[in-house]
């Protein structure tokens, strides 16, 4: 893969954005993972299975991996969910996370153990902190997409949505990410503009997030409500 260092940064309270910059893909890129560390620890996405020892090395600098207890994905790609089986074998006690859809159509097949299928709105508890499901089929991609907020910081686990270009990012950043993220999809646009799209980024909008947690680039702080209705016009522009 020509990853080079995987890095993993606190970016919220006791959440983790761990990252591998791959300068191989033309113009650099980043896949992320973001670990919620509390009673019963979350790991959303588990990067490509070829970056396994990579992100189990960087969840271990904070937390014996076994400690996992779940393990989310906004939806079936490899670089969302590649890495599931090594994880699960990885912590005996923990289970995918996953949407309704995604359990049905991919993940009770592929997984080696049942995953927990999330309804629209589901909460997950897992000790001081909680999480919610988000059903967001087709945003950007993928029949069986949706994500997690976390409630008590306002972080959305936003996968896909502002996808940025480059292998040099900080963890963290108020700069603007929409831009870049547009000139990307201008490049080669990975959403399936469905119908129902603005209704979706109104749904995730109203969950008032504070830090969109994103899985390519930098995590983003600021008004992410006004960020992702920004989003849905610049989809519709
Ligand atoms: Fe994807
Ligand atoms: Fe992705």
């Amino acid at each position: 893969m020509n990853e080079t260092r995987t890095t993993i940064d606190e970016i919220g309270d006791a959440i983790y954005r761990i990252s591998t910059p791959i300068p191989a893909v033309a113009g650099g890129f980043t896949f992320n993972q973001y670990l919620v560390v509390d009673d019963e620890p979350l790991l959303f996405h588990t990067g490509l299975r070829q970056l396994f020892p990579a992100v189990r090395d960087a969840i271990a600098r904070v937390m014996p991996v076994e400690r996992l207890r779940w393990v989310a994905f906004s939806h079936v790609e490899q670089d969302e969910c590649g890495a599931l089986n090594e994880l699960l074998a990885a912590a005996p006690r923990a289970e995918a996370a996953c949407s309704r859809i995604g359990a049905m159509v991919s993940v009770g097949d592929l997984a080696i153990r049942p995953p927990r299928a999330l309804a629209d709105g589901e909460r997950l508890r897992l000790g001081r902190r909680e999480v919610v499901w988000y059903d967001a089929p087709h945003v950007p991609h993928g029949w069986d997409c949706g994500f997690l907020s976390e409630t008590t910081t306002q972080t959305l686990f936003c996968g896909d949505l502002f996808t940025q270009p480059g292998a040099a990012h900080p963890p963290l950043t108020e700069a603007d990410v929409l831009g870049p993220s547009e000139a990307m999809r201008g490049a080669l646009d990975y959403y399936a503009h469905a119908p129902a799209t603005r209704a979706t980024l109104e749904k995730l909008a109203s969950s008032g997030p504070r830090t969109l947690a994103c899985m390519h680039g930098a995590a983003w702080r600021g008004d992410g409500s006004k960020l992702l209705l920004a989003l849905a016009d610049a989809l519709q522009a």
